[in-house]
């Protein structure tokens, strides 16, 4: 149980407590964003599987090439599919975000990993039970599998993963319908797992090694978006808004980490002007994320691009601190990061780890950065940030509500998530088709199967949640708000105050 019994005792010690001041449990919610991953996961599932109401599923993801097809004329066999993440409360596996959670985690691992106690073995689980997937969705040269579901008849249908008989189609990029975006986060994905695997299972490593470079060179080759190759099987659900040069540039920066090959430092001295988006961070824009790892990777360079990677990577902090003049994000009164678009935490939790990560780079290098008005960030301040998300996160905020499921007092009872809504398959054998489902969709009761770990969309601005199984902007949980989380709890956990 969370914070009740620290409530007590602190209570009992004296001390006046404020929301804001409560202290919070930064390992068991660690332990619990881990164990999130394992509720999402497909295929078959392992003896060591903790989540146990869920079961396996998508056994029968395989493409099988149609004998009269011309789309894909280089495939004779099956390719075995089976396996990956759901990538939120549906079915469907979208490779495009999978690839950038995974890409988190492994970033989570490596920057943090040595934090994480006994729940680095269930981190690394986490990562390799992607990078089994997308060394199966990479296996034919020149394909890359880039979703598995056809998105409309799953989003049609409120069924469990575990009877789910919705078309599983897989869909592929190409040479001829090339996907850079989708194929470059793969690439990242597989190069920054090699590193976190670099010191457990050498022979794992190179394996995820080797694939990332022929991924990235496949993604960089044959350019183009999945947009325009796979239209509407991929927009309207995660359409690439940002184009692709953020992904090649990140997939290089990645391999540039994992080879330290001249060729990608080129690469990237090369291509990183392209890149304007300086404030955004997330599933689709990779360019803050770059700017930071990369001005990590630049130490001790004299490359010619670091002062515009450097003063971008500036420019990005100062675009969220809350006293900065040049601040392009919001605050609700309660204090949580608000941007524009669905899963707000995803926002908060991303930035917050590139605080961390930044604010070491700054302690490095004896750095502030000055944000003009004389506003200066310091590291302490980035970590002030990042700690006050979480604190938020966790449940100091108006509403006293943590919205990480099954963390704290009180949490989130409806997430919009079909398997935890749905009663499992030892609690009701049956199979329950997809409109079956509705029932337990529509009617008002806690979901039965807590996805403990689960942080969802979160509040609105005005710091208040419905709660409402409906209301999918708020009350779903996707596996790339948790990633990010995952590294930012380890780094609170052994630097509680
Ligand atoms: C992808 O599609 C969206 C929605 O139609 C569009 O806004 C975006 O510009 C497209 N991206 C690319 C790279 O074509
Ligand atoms: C950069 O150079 C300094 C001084 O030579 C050294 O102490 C430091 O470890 C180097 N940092 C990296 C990341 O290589
Ligand atoms: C939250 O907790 C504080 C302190 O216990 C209390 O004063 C406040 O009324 C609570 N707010 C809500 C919305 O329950």
């Amino acid at each position: 149980m969370g914070f009740p019994q620290r409530l007590l005792f602190i209570l009992a010690a004296g001390t006046i407590l404020s929301v804001t001041g409560l202290e919070h449990n930064y390992g068991e919610a660690l332990s619990k964003s881990i164990l999130f991953f394992e509720g999402q996961r497909s295929g078959k599932l392992p003896p060591t599987q903790r989540m146990t109401w869920r079961k396996d599923s998508a056994l029968q993801d395989v493409y099988i090439v149609p004998a009269d097809t011309t789309v894909l004329p280089f495939l004779r066999n099956k390719v075995d599919l089976v396996g990956g993440y759901y990538d939120a409360g549906d079915n469907v596996k979208f490779n495009f975000p999978m690839a950038f959670s995974t890409t988190m985690l492994a970033w989570s691992v490596i920057e943090f990993g040595k934090f994480m106690g006994p729940d680095l073995k269930h981190a690394l689980d986490a990562i390799r039970w992607a990078t089994e997937y997308f060394l199966k969705a990479t296996s034919i040269p020149g394909f890359v599998f880039a979703q598995v579901g056809d998105p409309y008849a799953d989003h049609n249908c409120w069924e469990r993963p575990e009877d789910m008989d919705t078309p599983r189609t897989a869909f592929a990029v190409s040479r001829d319908f090339p996907g850079s975006e989708v194929s470059a986060e793969i690439a990242a994905a597989l190069a920054a797992s090699s590193i976190v695997y670099r010191k457990y299972h050498l022979g794992y490593s190179t394996r995820l090694l080797q694939r990332a470079i022929k991924v990235f060179d496949f993604a960089d080759k044959y350019r183009g978006s999945y947009n325009d190759s796979l239209g509407p099987w991929v927009c309207p659900f995660y359409c690439d808004f940002s184009g692709y040069q953020d992904e090649l540039v990140w997939g290089a920066a990645w391999l540039f980490k994992a080879t330290k090959r001249p060729y990608y430092a080129d690469y990237i001295d090369k291509n990183v002007h392209n890149l304007k988006n300086f404030a955004e961070f997330g599933w689709d824009s990779k360019d803050a994320g770059i700017n930071v790892l990369v001005s990590k990777l630049l130490i001790n360079s004299s490359s010619n691009s670091k002062p515009f990677i450097l003063n971008n990577a500036d420019k990005f902090v100062c675009s969220v601190l809350p006293e900065s003049p040049s601040v392009l994000v919001s605050y609700s009164s309660g204090g949580l990061l608000f941007k524009p678009g669905g899963s707000n935490l995803q926002h908060a939790t991303a930035i917050s780890f590139l605080f961390l990560v930044y604010a070491g780079y700054l302690k490095q290098t004896n750095k502030e950065i000055d944000c003009g008005g004389k506003v200066f960030a310091s590291p302490k301040r980035l970590k002030q940030i990042a700690r006050g998300q979480v604190d938020y996160i966790l449940g100091s905020n108006p509403a006293n509500m943590s919205y990480m499921v099954g963390y704290g007092a009180k949490y989130p009872e409806r997430i919009h998530h079909r398997a935890s809504s749905l009663p499992s398959v030892d609690e009701h054998r049956g199979h329950i088709g997809c409109k079956g489902g509705s029932f337990y969709f529509d009617n008002q009761n806690a979901n039965p199967n807590l996805l403990v770990g689960a942080v969802v969309g979160g509040p609105d601005m005005k710091d208040s949640y419905a709660d409402s199984r409906a209301d999918f902007v708020h009350s779903e949980p996707t596996t790339y708000i948790n990633a990010p989380l995952v590294g930012v709890l380890a780094y609170f956990n052994s630097h509680p105050s």
